[in-house]
């Protein structure tokens, strides 16, 4: 096997398992094949700067404690599309050239991009113009990656939810309440419902089904007044539509950002139902935190199969897992091919065999 120096960057939102990942590809690379790592700052930003923000990545610096640390050593961002930088000035410009330019400057023989839908498509964008050797492996808390059925960071991200729920159940319980927990997810259902399920919740609201809040409002007193509990578990993910059909964003104009449909629903929600209602939005609790022991075996599997697709020379593909195998799949089946909640899927009709309220009915 010939020497190699391989580059690897993570893009877009952090989640919980990418120094697992990291460590994957360190010691399979420098380990397995005595190649060299370098590690790219700040996702392409790294690539475009100069100087050049990168540094080489050892076996001694991952030696055990950042398998369990939550964000990235590489640091992130989720904006500055290179083919539309944000300029100062308000303005965009196309900077991909200098990332490619970076990209070679480095003596990079290929490139490993851990990334979500968005960061993969770029980068593709980026290897298919400068000629980039490049593997990706999925990470997202959204799990909404086509192909894959796990994207890093997605467990971690389900058990934070339901933890809340195990918090929130109590207080609700003492106080005879209507919790309701907004969580992300962006247009996946995926974190509310799983979540929602293992935390005992009697609403779970997902984008992919519209709802009435007369229905929320139906289950409710039918928990209160048939079973006679005295709370109820509500779970709504960010993306929800209002009843107009509007998505309630916030932040800069421009860039969509979700956040408050969990207020706009308590608000609704107060003028059917005859209870308190309080709301807790859990935000970036999900994305940060200890990763979970499958985040981690996950991160360590895909780390060490993209370092394996970079010997046998295999480009342009996205590891992943499927039947419980690791796969990898060409990187042009996986992009624009989201991975949203099955509606007729084992999940969906097991929260509504348990009662919970989807929603629509
Ligand atoms: O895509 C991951 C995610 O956490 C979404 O669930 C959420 O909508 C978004 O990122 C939040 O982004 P930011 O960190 O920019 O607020």
């Amino acid at each position: 096997m010939s020497q190699k120096r391989i580059g690897i960057l993570t893009s877009g939102g952090d989640c919980a398992g990418l120094n697992a990942a990291l460590r994957a590809v360190v010691h399979r690379a420098v380990l397995g094949f005595g190649w060299e790592v370098v590690g790219i700052e700040q996702g392409t930003l790294g690539l475009m700067e100069r100087p050049i923000r990168a540094r080489a990545l050892t076996v001694e610096e991952f030696d055990g404690t950042l398998l369990r640390r939550g964000g990235t050593i590489l640091g992130s961002t989720n904006r500055g599309d290179p083919f539309a930088f944000p300029m100062p000035d308000g303005s965009k410009t196309d900077r991909s050239q200098s990332v490619v330019e970076g990209y070679r400057a480095l003596g990079l023989d290929a490139l490993i991009g851990i990334g979500g839908d968005g960061s993969q498509a770029l980068l593709r964008r980026l290897a298919q113009q400068g000629g980039l050797n490049l593997v990706c492996i999925p990470k997202t808390i959204d799990n909404d990656v086509g192909v894959t059925e796990v994207s890093i960071g997605y467990d971690t991200a389900v058990e934070a939810v339901t933890y809340a729920l195990d918090c929130l159940q109590p207080t609700a319980a003492s106080h005879n309440r209507v919790m309701i927990l907004e969580v992300m997810g962006r247009d996946a259902g995926h974190i509310a419902l799983i979540g929602g399920i293992a935390g005992g919740a009697d609403v779970i609201l997902i984008p992919e089904i519209p709802y009435r809040i007369e229905n929320v409002a139906r289950k409710i007193d039918a928990v209160r007044n048939q079973q006679g509990r005295n709370f109820a578990l509500v779970v709504v993910a960010e993306a929800v539509r209002t009843a107009e059909g509007e998505r309630v964003t916030v932040g800069d104009p421009g860039v969509t950002r979700y956040g408050g449909v969990g207020h706009y629903i308590g608000e609704i929600l107060g003028q059917r139902i005859d209870a308190e209602i309080r709301v807790t939005v859990l935000g970036h609790i999900q994305r940060g935190g200890i990763p979970d022991a499958r985040d981690r075996v996950m991160a360590s599997a895909f780390g060490v199969h993209a370092v394996d697709l970079i010997a046998a020379g295999r480009f342009d593909r996205m590891v992943g897992w499927r039947d419980r195998k690791v796969i990898d799949v060409p990187l042009e089946d996986v992009i624009d091919q989201p991975r949203v909640v099955e509606l007729d899927g084992a999940i969906v009709h097991t929260a509504r065999a348990l009662g919970i309220c989807l929603g629509d009915a």
